[in-house]
């Protein structure tokens, strides 16, 4: 490669940086394009200048820089990204390679080392130009810390509002329930996927999925909850990774705690959707959770805040729920526990089953606030009859594939 390799360092101690600055002024190849300590800023410059390689510092605070990787890598793949430390044990260096970084620099930086380093990066970089860059499908996480909220059913409604290849995957690991909500038998999981991570191209993903339309697939939780506890966060990022690679939505419903699962989930995401009701408990839960994206770096324009089961009876004044979120809520979703419910039982998305009601027309409009391609609403279904739908109610059969029950 004639071109230079053109490279952005993160660094937030001083020394370590001034050092990584030293080494790559001395090699001709290298053109600096930016460095700091402002992860932030760099990130979004990373992303706008797409260097051929990052070099990032795992200074003190090595758990936050490895997790910058990971980000990194999902949104830049085309970038090289190096981790670099002074006395870096082992361990740590290996977390910030399953995180995505391709070389380790140790710090002091060796001229030896770096142009061995440089030399693979450039050629990386040569290979990429002749390969065609992978799909991206956008990932959007339905999210609240708080169980009962109604992220399932948003999530299950949002992804089949999308006109486009979406998969939905359910990430309670333990006891996902996502079939009944889209009247579905999984035959394979999750544990399945993660199994043959290796070799996951089109024709194995879409036998592991469970189809629920043409457009709207299901990846089910492991049915045997001990299946779960053998999936560690890399092997989901794994799989997230590639399902990404062949949908255009993919949707998950990650558990309600920041456990290492949910958080491989949420960093990788470009979206999540914060489901919240209006009740003390919940807005507590909400602000929490809130405080510990801020933590983890995500920035605030990655949070969609909802509110469900909105009523107007409750006697909550929203712009002080805004003040005390400090973020606006952007979907209200009425509350209409019937309906609800009645679309859960059937086993059918309410966005399908009654798609002028409500609680439907608002999760649309939420997914098209949203820029995800939203199908048009079927014309013979707006101008249904009431009385069809009651005959619909009739004849519909609910959902009770539930799993037997022993009698006592
Ligand atoms: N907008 C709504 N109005 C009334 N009931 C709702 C609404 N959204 C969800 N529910 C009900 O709340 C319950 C919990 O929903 P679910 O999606 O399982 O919550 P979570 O996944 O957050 O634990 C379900 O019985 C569902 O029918
Ligand atoms: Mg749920």
């Amino acid at each position: 490669m004639t071109e230079p390799i053109t490279c952005v360092v993160l660094s937030t101690g001083l020394e370590n940086f001034k050092d990584i600055r030293r080494a790559l002024t001395a090699e001709d190849r290298v053109k600096l394009l930016a460095g700091g300590n402002d992860a932030e800023q760099l990130y979004e410059e990373i992303v706008r200048l797409k260097p051929d390689a990052a070099i990032i510092a795992l200074g003190p605070n090595a758990e936050t820089a490895v997790r910058f990787i990971e980000k990194l890598n999902a949104e830049c793949p085309r970038t090289a990204l190096i981790s670099a430390a002074q006395d870096a044990s082992p361990d740590l260096i290996l977390k910030s390679l399953r995180a995505g970084a391709r070389e380790f620099l140790r710090i002091p930086i060796s001229a030896e080392e770096l142009r061995t380093v440089l030399t693979r990066v450039s050629e990386l970089a040569t290979k990429q130009q002749v390969e065609p860059p992978k799909k991206k499908g956008r990932m959007v996480a339905v999210f609240s810390s708080k169980g009962g909220c109604g992220t399932s059913f948003i999530a299950t409604n949002l992804a089949a509002a999308t006109a486009s290849k979406t998969v939905l995957v359910d990430l309670n690991l333990q006891a996902g329930d996502l079939p009944l909500f889209l009247g579905l038998e999984a035959k394979y999981s999750i544990a399945d996927m993660v199994e043959k991570r290796q070799r996951l191209d089109e024709a194995l993903i879409n036998s592991l999925v469970t189809p629920h339309t043409t457009n709207l697939s299901l990846l089910a939780a492991p049915r045997e909850a001990d299946h779960a506890d053998e999936i560690e966060p890399q092997h989901i990022y794994e799989v997230l990774q590639k399902l990404r690679e062949h949908y255009d939505y993919v949707v998950l419903d990650p558990q309600h705690t920041f456990d290492s699962i949910t958080l491989a989930a949420l960093d990788q995401s470009d979206e999540i959707v914060l489901v919240v009701t209006l009740d003390i408990p919940a807005i507590r839960s909400t602000q929490r959770a809130l405080e510990i994206f801020d933590r983890l770096g995500y920035p605030r324009k990655k949070v969609k805040i909802i509110v469900n089961r909105w009523s107007k009876q409750i006697d909550l004044d929203l712009r002080q729920v805004e003040k005390f979120l400090g973020e606006p809520v952007v979907g209200f979703v009425p509350s209409d526990y019937q309906t609800a419910v009645g679309s859960i039982n059937l086993g059918t998305p309410l966005v399908q089953a009654e798609p002028t009601s409500k609680i439907a027309l608002e999760i649309r409009r939420i997914a098209q606030q949203m820029s995800l391609g939203v199908a048009p609403i079927d014309e013979s279904q707006q101008r249904r009859p009431f009385w069809a739908s009651l005959l619909k109610k009739q004849s519909a059969q609910p959902n009770f594939n539930l799993p037997q029950m022993e009698k006592v």
